[in-house]
């Protein structure tokens, strides 16, 4: 009688029920944050217990996995990733892989750590990073963030961009805080070479304040700026869930994430892998995989290609995002700093 074979992983691209290729992976290499902003976290979180965490170089392990299995680009993100001891040895890494199998290594922070880090991270062969910044005005910005250093994010833009390095910034539009900010953020982002994308606070884990308080729709804000500013549709796309317009008076791009008031999940390329190794199919769905006893079962890849393989058919069409009024609860239990967005 024939034997019947264990299933084997493959290596080779990964593509969904839906027929999207996934050839994106998002890593949050840690979930502290040296930050506390009001939307992401509360005052006084639980973070992973330490030994839940992957080592660096069983995330670069994984990583490799991934690009084995048709990823490329990686993005690094948190919590704050600059804030994970010795993180520079996994980008090294992974930088080793740029134009062997990777085309892309991309960084998202809050930029507190800029300073030290951009040059390092420009010689590991990021080119490009999104950080995170919601206001110009500094004591705004301590509100927001609760804990952060304006000037410290000022000086960590400025060097990264004498580094090299080119920025997106990151804003999300709150409600009574950010609002009237918006045209002199896009003066400045413009003003200073660097794109900027309007994001809506999306409801994941429990925070203080009340987020149908803080959620502003964006096609709200957009009408306002359209009444300052000529704003152009781009067909330009980099596969992810942001639209973008030129702002005709600067020249800029400016982009808007709208997962509330319109499902950007159609064209998803992405999955989310954490720092204790479970991988998120979606950033709005609990479901999830957990590699990290996979990888600690065998040095070989294949049972990881297999579970990798298994997660991505229950990959969902999309995300379940209500403001939800009457209940007040998030619709996902964790934060968003558990994968970094
Ligand atoms: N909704 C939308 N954006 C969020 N971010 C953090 N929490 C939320 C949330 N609940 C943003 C950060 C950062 C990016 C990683 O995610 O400001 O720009
Ligand atoms: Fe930290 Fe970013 Fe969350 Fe702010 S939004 S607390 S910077 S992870």
């Amino acid at each position: 009688m024939a034997e019947s074979k264990p299933l084997q992983g493959s290596v080779g691209p990964m593509v969904d029920p839906f027929g999207r290729s996934i050839d994106y992976l998002r890593v949050s290499v840690t979930d502290r944050c040296d930050f506390r902003c009001t939307y992401c976290m509360s005052e006084h979180m639980t973070f992973m217990p330490k030994q839940d965490l992957l080592t660096l170089e069983e995330l670069a392990r994984l990583c490799s996995a991934f690009i084995e299995k048709g990823v490329k680009r990686i993005r690094l993100t948190g919590g704050e990733p600059l804030v994970r001891k010795n993180i520079m040895f996994l980008v090294e890494r992974l930088g080793e892989r740029i134009g062997r199998g990777l085309n892309e290594l991309t960084l998202t922070t809050n930029g507190s750590q800029l300073a030290r880090y951009a040059k390092e991270l420009y010689a590991a062969g990021v080119r490009r990073i999104n950080v995170s910044l919601d206001t110009l005005d500094p004591d705004r910005f301590r509100a927001i963030t609760r804990w952060g250093d304006f000037d410290k994010v000022m000086s960590g833009i400025s060097a990264a961009q004498d580094a090299g390095l080119k920025i997106k910034l990151n804003t999300v539009a709150l409600k009574d805080f950010n609002e009237s900010e918006i045209p002199s953020m896009i003066r400045f982002a413009h003003g200073r070479g660097m794109d900027l994308t309007l994001i809506e606070t999306m409801p994941m884990g429990e925070i203080e304040e009340d987020r149908t308080d803080q959620y502003l729709p964006l096609s709200q804000l957009r009408t306002r700026l359209e009444s300052e500013f000529s704003l152009k549709d781009l067909p330009f796309r980099t596969g992810g869930p942001a639209r973008y317009v030129e702002v005709l008076e600067t020249g800029g791009k400016l982009g808007f994430i709208t997962p509330m008031t319109h499902n950007f999940c159609e064209s998803c390329n992405r999955v989310r892998l954490t720092c204790s190794g479970t991988l998120y199919m979606c950033l709005g769905q609990e479901d999830a995989a957990d590699l990290r006893s996979v990888l600690r079962a065998s040095d070989e890849d294949d049972l990881l290609f297999k579970a990798i393989d298994e997660a991505i058919l229950r990959k969902p069409k999309g995300h379940d995002f209500i403001i939800d009024r009457q209940h007040r609860r998030p619709a996902v239990g964790r934060h968003m700093s558990v994968t970094g967005g």
